[in-house]
């Protein structure tokens, strides 16, 4: 198991957004986390590698606590887990080569020469060939998407966060960015946390999901259990999805 978060609460002020999250992440699943607007999904994200801290409770990854660690000790920690942000985030001054160099050059002291196979190889992971010249304005939504999944997989991370990878796009777009998530489960081994509000996404990638109601995870289990679960909001959503 990578983590078992206990117990998370969270507040921003007066507002208590989490309250007593238990969850279980597994080696090599794909875990959906489904939620409405403001449940607080990014801020559990976050917390997975010490961005935001809980108030309360406690974070293990892999049996070691990490709840409130200093600041460089996340670090080891972020190196394994890759996080791509809600929006995908490229730098714009930087053309594709320069966006996906970034975090080998963080990590390491490669040369360019070294550089270029790498994020040859990693674009080729998410099927994008002859970019490295481009600069974000030049792509479309879909592959901006595919980079920053290039990006985020470049270091080879055991773990990858999605928030919101497919917001946004249109239902082929979807589907192409739905393949390569589970493609990072099959061919890279790669667990998966991903939140969306897209059942299509959900659907397609799910090995378990978990439904983030008022600070509460009100069902965690597998989509067949899913589709017989008579929780009112969770049936909302996946009855929506259908349309
Ligand atoms: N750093 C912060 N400071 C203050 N409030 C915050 C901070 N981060 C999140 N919040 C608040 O916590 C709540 C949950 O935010 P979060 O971004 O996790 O929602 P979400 O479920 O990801 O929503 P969406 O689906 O719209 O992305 C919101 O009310 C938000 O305003
Ligand atoms: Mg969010």
């Amino acid at each position: 198991m990578f983590y078992r978060l206990s117990g998370i609460h969270k507040a921003f002020g007066e507002k208590q957004v989490l309250k007593g999250i238990d969850l279980e992440i597994e080696k090599g699943e794909t875990l959906v986390i489904l939620g409405g607007s403001g449940t607080g999904k990014s801020v559990l994200l976050r917390m997975l590698i010490g961005l935001i801290q809980a108030d309360s409770g406690t974070i293990l990854f892999e049996g070691k606590d990490i709840t409130r660690l200093r600041e460089k000790d996340y670090y080891p920690i972020r190196k394994r887990v890759s996080y791509l942000f809600q929006g995908g985030a490229l730098f714009d001054s930087m053309n594709v080569y320069r966006n996906l160099a970034y975090p080998l050059r963080e990590h390491s002291k490669l040369t360019h020469k070294e550089i270029l196979p790498v994020v040859r190889k990693s674009l080729a992971r998410v099927e994008l060939d002859n970019i490295e010249h481009l600069f974000p304005s030049d792509l479309s939504g879909g592959m901006m998407k595919r980079v920053a999944l290039a990006r985020a997989i470049i270091n080879e991370p055991e773990i990858v966060l999605y928030d919101e990878p497919t917001t946004g796009l249109d239902p082929l777009t979807t589907k192409t960015i739905n393949r390569m998530i589970r493609k990072m489960q099959t061919e890279l081994k790669i667990t998966s946390v991903v939140v969306t509000h897209d059942m299509s996404t959900a659907n397609h990638v799910a090995d378990r999901l978990a439904f983030l109601e008022q600070g509460r995870l009100a069902f965690v289990g597998t989509l067949a259990e899913a589709a017989r679960s008579d929780h009112r909001m969770l049936r909302a959503y996946l009855e929506g999805g259908k349309t």
